[in-house]
């Protein structure tokens, strides 16, 4: 079945789908992006992903190319146009087309581009199995708050990744702290059970699944702890994981190829795995 893509307005056939030449997000990644789950017919945590790009607007400037309303139009339009019930929407909005020139162009409408791909409806083998990590010097610059499509330090991070073998980096600060994974946060377990994420700031994204999960840690009387950890500690840890909105609780079970614990899953990131599974499945069918 053919692909459709929205691009600034139009409807259109995935392969036909373009942006001019100097559009800025192509030229300078002048630009924010989201990618939001489609489970079962539904949008998870679409307010909160919303939100975000709402936020990621602001700190650069770029005015809503449509109001939020028109935007979550669009949205479930091209959703239904492409009738996957589960898979990954991606919206990207840049500040628009204009003769190339750092400074802020006078005039410019900001382009929004959206496109859906279909992906399996669990990752069940990364559950069972886990992903191996490796870790690498943060090289981003001092905003990673911003959900910008300023990727190039997380695409050499991935690939360095996928040469060593293992599906993830995770990114180390000068100060010697894990930051986060190139497209996901990054979490471990202590010997004493507790949770630990990197506090949000403008050092890594604000993940909208490390919210839920912090949630679901409250609702579970999980104790939990917004703080840095290092390599070391992750190596010692007794679990570690990793979230994103693609596949939510993805456990870890090596970092730089050494196991984590003894090389399984951990029991606390199956389990959040599971209800998180269970959270999306409640909100598609209540929303
Ligand atoms: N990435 N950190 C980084 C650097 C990310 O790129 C992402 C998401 C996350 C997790 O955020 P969330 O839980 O809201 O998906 C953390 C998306 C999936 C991507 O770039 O494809």
């Amino acid at each position: 079945m053919p692909r459709t893509a929205y691009v600034n307005g139009r409807y259109v056939d995935h392969r036909d789908a373009a942006v001019h030449v100097e559009d800025r997000g192509y030229q300078f990644a002048d630009g924010v992006y989201e990618v939001i789950h489609l489970f079962r017919g539904r949008l998870i945590d679409a307010e909160a992903h919303l939100d975000r790009l709402d936020r990621s607007l602001g700190e650069l400037q770029i005015s809503w190319p449509m109001s939020r309303g028109g935007l979550r139009v669009a949205m479930r339009e091209t959703v239904r146009r492409n009738r996957f019930a589960t898979g990954l929407v991606y919206i990207q909005v840049t500040r628009g087309v204009a003769p190339r020139d750092h400074r802020f162009p006078a005039q410019a409408r900001p382009s929004l581009v959206m496109t859906v791909r279909t992906i399996p409806e669990f990752p069940d083998q990364m559950r069972a199995e886990g992903v191996g990590v490796i870790t690498i010097p943060d090289i981003r610059w001092a905003r990673r708050d911003i959900k910008s499509v300023s990727l190039l330090p997380n695409v050499l991070g991935k690939q360095a990744a996928a040469e060593a073998g293992v599906y993830e980096a995770w990114m180390v600060d000068e100060d010697g702290l894990v930051t986060e994974g190139t497209s996901s946060n990054a979490w471990i377990v202590t010997g004493e059970g507790v949770l630990v994420t990197r506090p949000a700031s403008h050092d890594i994204l604000r993940g909208i699944t490390r919210q839920v999960i912090l949630d679901l840690a409250s609702e579970l009387d999980i104790p939990f702890e917004e703080r840095s950890f290092t390599p070391d500690e992750a190596y010692e840890a007794r679990e570690a994981f990793l979230s994103n909105s693609s596949h939510f609780v993805t456990p870890v079970t090596r970092i730089d190829d050494r196991p984590v614990a003894n090389g399984d899953p951990g029991s606390l990131s199956v389990a959040l795995h599971d209800r998180y599974v269970r959270f999306m499945t409640e909100f598609a069918k209540i929303d």
